[in-house]
């Protein structure tokens, strides 16, 4: 005859089994840096994807071509991995051409204002590839270039390091600056990206990456759900070609105010005059140069919670306003309007015009540095 306690431990065992079977799926690869090849540029040269993978699982992938983040899986509050990015499955979609998903914007992020500025006397030309304006580094900025890689571990975690030397006049911009970006990937769900550069004539320099996040998942529609908190009290106001007036004006009592938590969707609608959603600099409070908490997305759904913080005196937060649908990225789906959201941490867009924006002139003998750290946890 079957006993009271018997039934109870029987129940308990079936419990178990269900819990078993929910829990969530192991960890993709085993922690460590593994080098895969991701195909060839049109002129035969190869191109690397390096695989970072932390202990608790969390993986990014990083390209050498553009430097372009590809995925970036990260834990649900069930434990379960997404991939937050957006991105293609494949290099000869990246080859195609995109809004700069996942890459490294520069040598000079954002906009330049008619693709030409004067520097200690001298004119500069630059590509035109925006209207009238440079945006990203000109036609084949930074984004496009095949950086140099090399995987490193230390203490802080995984690292893959990259460099690019871009040439005296390439698209326009004066001394051959050597960049290099470092991303390491902590044990602590951490992507720390720290930006270095060196130059051997005066250079307008901004350096950033151009992930668009979905928390929910690449594949999950649109962000206008996710909640964005901002350390930021101003912001440069910009006009119709989205190029900043160089006034420096306050965020309260405007759709800018994410002093306090709230939905991308809720005031987008507001916002005058629309470039069709969130596509602003934000001024970060607190002192340049050093890290601060510049940013907090959360999704409900997922729980999934991004912070990041900065040592650049910026952010620009894009709400992916150009995304139309017409572009099919990993699994073959559309990426829609506000498909995914971009914190550009950077110096102001358009510096070079601004003289009273902070500095974003590198002069030989002084060194480039920016740090942006990205961590992910669940709520
Ligand atoms: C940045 C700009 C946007 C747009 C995107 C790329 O975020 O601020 O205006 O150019 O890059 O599509």
């Amino acid at each position: 005859m079957t006993s009271i306690p018997s039934i109870s431990l029987l129940f308990v065992l079936a419990m178990c089994a269900v819990l078993w079977a929910a829990a969530p799926a192991a960890p993709q690869g085993k922690r460590g840096i593994q080098k895969l090849s991701f195909g060839q540029l049109p002129d035969g040269q190869a191109v690397d994807l390096y695989v970072l993978t932390n202990q608790t699982g969390m993986c990014v992938k990083v390209m050498t071509y553009g430097g372009i983040i590809t995925e970036l899986h990260v834990p649900d509050r069930q434990g379960v991995p997404g991939d937050v990015v957006l991105g293609f499955d494949r290099l000869e979609d990246y080859l195609k051409g995109h809004p700069y998903f996942g890459a490294i914007t520069g040598r000079v992020a954002n906009r330049i204002a008619k693709a030409a500025f004067t520097l200690d006397g001298k004119n500069y030309t630059l590509a035109v590839n925006n209207g009238p304006n440079a945006l990203h580094g000109g036609i084949r900025g930074f984004d496009k270039a095949l950086w140099n890689a090399v995987a490193t571990e230390s203490r802080e975690g995984l690292s893959v390091k990259m460099t690019y030397v871009s040439v005296d006049g390439e698209e326009g911009y004066p001394g051959n600056l050597t960049s290099t970006v470092v991303y390491t990937l902590t044990d602590h769900n951490e992507l720390k990206i720290h930006y270095q550069a060196e130059t051997d004539a005066p250079t307008p320099i901004n350096l950033t990456n151009h992930s668009y996040f979905n928390l929910a998942g690449a594949e999950k529609g649109n962000v206008l759900q996710h909640t964005l908190k901002l350390n930021s009290s101003f912001y440069t106001p910009v006009d119709a070609g989205l190029i900043p007036t160089g006034e420096i004006l306050k965020v309260e009592g405007t759709p800018l105010d994410f002093r306090t938590a709230r939905a991308f969707g809720e005031r987008i609608s507001q916002l005058k005059p629309n470039p069709g959603g969130y596509d602003h600099n934000f001024v970060l409070d607190g002192p340049d140069g050093i890290m601060k908490p510049a940013a907090e997305v959360y999704d409900p759904g997922s729980g999934r919670l991004l912070e990041v913080a900065t040592t650049e005196p910026g952010i620009q937060v894009y709400s992916g306003n150009f995304l139309q649908g017409d572009i099919r990225g990993k699994k073959g789906i559309a990426y829609g309007q506000h498909a995914g959201f971009c914190l550009e941490t950077q110096h102001y867009p358009d510096s070079i015009h601004h003289p009273h924006f902070p500095n974003s002139v590198l002069r030989p003998g002084s060194v480039y540095r920016q740090t942006t750290l990205f961590r992910f946890r669940t709520r």
